[in-house]
């Protein structure tokens, strides 16, 4: 009989995720930015959302286009299709000419199905935006390779309520005493933890994972601080520069 191997979690290399896309060498959140974390063997690829005037999903950071386009303005205040016309690559360098802020569809449309997506939440729009993003991720299996993050909490229990399906993931920059714990507070299942990778130790880490619970600290962009989360043993990292990450990966 062939012995059965136990899985030790932290024997595992922790799954690369690509900030913004790859967001140290392309125009942040822009489908150039995720398709090269794609191309990086990223296994899941973060952005941020706004709701658009007319409610329509809006991948940006920023809740104005004013810094990473040659547009500017408030999301909420402006029709999509004004947001269409802005131009989100020529500000990180000329040769992304042309490229668009994307519409949340258009990053699920563009990305392999085996390509898991990190939806944050930027701003709520007063829940507005609860019902229009559980409306999408309903649709064709998308629940499945999606987790919501946001620093809103209140905002994901209330998200979770409303789709029991849906992996939620608590951002926080905070020191806390016991992140396991905090995520317990929630009384429902959460999937991951996104803290600040400089909040993060080793003993959070093994507390967390005991409980069920992935980590994935953002944002980690230099190999010091990749192999103090390797050795924490947390489960994602989330990076600006997923292709250096993975090949830092291989080499470990
Ligand atoms: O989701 C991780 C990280 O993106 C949170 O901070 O400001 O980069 O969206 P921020
Ligand atoms: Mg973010």
């Amino acid at each position: 009989m062939p012995r059965e191997i136990e899985p030790n979690i932290h024997a595992s290399s922790p799954i690369v995720i690509g900030h913004r896309g790859a967001a140290g060498e392309a125009p942040e959140n822009t489908l150039a930015s995720f398709m090269l974390a794609a191309e990086q063997g990223s296994h899941m690829v973060e952005l941020d959302i706004h709701l658009s005037e007319d409610g329509k999903l809006i991948v940006c950071h920023d809740d104005t286009l004013d810094r990473t386009t040659d547009s500017s303005g408030a999301i909420r205040l402006l029709h999509s299709a004004t947001i269409r016309e802005a131009d989100a690559g020529s500000w990180f360098s000329p040769a992304f000419a042309g490229e668009k802020v994307p519409f949340l569809e258009e990053v699920y449309d563009l990305l392999p199905q085996h390509i898991e997506i990190n939806v944050e939440v930027k701003d709520s729009a007063g829940s507005l935006l609860d019902q229009v993003l559980l409306d999408y991720l309903r649709g064709e299996s998308r629940l499945e390779r999606t987790v919501v993050s946001s620093f809103d909490h209140k905002l994901l229990l209330r998200l979770k309520q409303a789709e029991p399906e849906l992996r939620i993931g608590l951002l926080y920059a905070a020191d806390l005493i016991h992140h396991a714990s905090y995520a317990a507070l929630l009384e429902t299942e959460v999937w991951s933890l996104h803290p600040h990778h400089g909040l993060i130790g080793a003993q959070d880490a093994e507390d967390a994972l005991a409980a069920g619970l992935q980590v994935y600290p953002y944002t980690a962009n230099h190999p010091a601080e990749w192999d103090r989360l390797v050795a924490a043993g947390v489960t994602g990292i989330i990076t600006d520069f997923p292709g250096l990450l993975k090949e830092h990966l291989n080499r470990l």
